[in-house]
């Protein structure tokens, strides 16, 4: 796995809009666009919520439009770097630190990949589906999502049978509608049209398989070790930085 420092970029990122949802969550939109231009899916960035605050918080980069150098998040007010955040307003500029990160591995798909994610680990899922979108792609990924709160999007019923779902599960992204990749979510909420249960896989089935981690970090640039996880490798298990050696991992080596 190579770390990423080399490439990374520290910017005043002004916010371009701001949307807020139900429970808690919101759509920040940035223009930055060194990050924009160097970001893949998988990559976070490290903001600073506040000049209140010292510490950055990590946040996993959802869209990308690279011609206006612009980047979308999505976040859930957590504590107090997250409700600061909430505050900012449209033209407030932001310091952040990107693109931060080993991306997901993008050759090698297979022709039907399937993309998971739950709550916060949406964002990434989005901007991974987005990339399969492009021209030389060639795969459809089938994406399932989970939440506890209301979806921050309106669900729509699936135009897309999935075989092994069942029927009534039919509730959809609109986004991934509308990309033509088929999308099912997930709750234990009893969201209509939604599957009651959790879409966490199993090992058992040992699937080729990626998996991004989240750890509290201080730097994120891989200098203080505080987001050391056990991860094995070949040479037996040894202890690697969540915010550089990953978030992205092999799943395999996570025990
Ligand atoms: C790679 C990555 C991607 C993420 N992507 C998203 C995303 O897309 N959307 C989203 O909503 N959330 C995401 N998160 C989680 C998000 O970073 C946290 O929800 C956020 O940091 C909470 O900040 P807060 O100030 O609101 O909460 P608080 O709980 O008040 O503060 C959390 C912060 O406090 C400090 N801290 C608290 N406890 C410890 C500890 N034991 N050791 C060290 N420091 C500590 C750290 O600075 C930590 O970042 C991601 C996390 C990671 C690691
Ligand atoms: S947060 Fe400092 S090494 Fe990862």
């Amino acid at each position: 796995m190579n770390a990423t420092r080399g490439t990374l970029f520290v910017e005043d990122a002004e916010v371009v809009s701001h949307e807020t949802h139900a429970g808690d969550q919101h759509v920040l939109r940035l223009l930055s666009p060194q990050t924009a231009a160097r970001a893949q899916p998988g990559n976070f960035i490290h903001i600073q919520c506040d000049p209140a605050i010292l510490m950055r918080r990590p946040m996993s980069i959802m869209r990308v439009e690279r011609r206006q150098g612009q980047i979308d998040i999505l976040y859930k007010i957590h504590g107090l770097g997250t409700e600061l955040l909430a505050k900012k307003r449209p033209g407030d500029v932001l310091n952040l630190v990107g693109p931060i990160g080993v991306p997901f591995k993008l050759s090698g798909y297979r022709p039907r990949p399937l993309l998971i994610g739950g709550g916060v680990g949406i964002p990434p899922m989005i901007f991974l589906s987005e990339h399969m979108k492009s021209p030389g792609a060639r795969v459809k990924p089938l994406i399932l999502m989970g939440s506890e709160v209301p979806f921050p999007f309106r669900p729509r019923p699936s135009q897309f049978l999935v075989p092994g779902i069942p029927a009534e599960v039919i509730a959809a992204m609109p986004l991934m509608e509308d990309w033509g990749f088929p999308s099912r979510l997930a709750s234990m909420k009893s969201l209509p049209g939604c599957f009651e249960g959790n879409i966490t896989l199993v090992r058992e089935y040992q699937l080729p398989c990626q998996v991004s981690l989240e750890e509290y970090m201080a730097c994120a640039v891989g200098g203080c070790a505080g987001c050391n996880v056990r991860i094995n490798t070949a040479n037996g298990p040894a202890m690697k930085r969540v915010c550089v050696d990953g978030p992205v991992f092999d799943a395999a080596a996570v025990p």
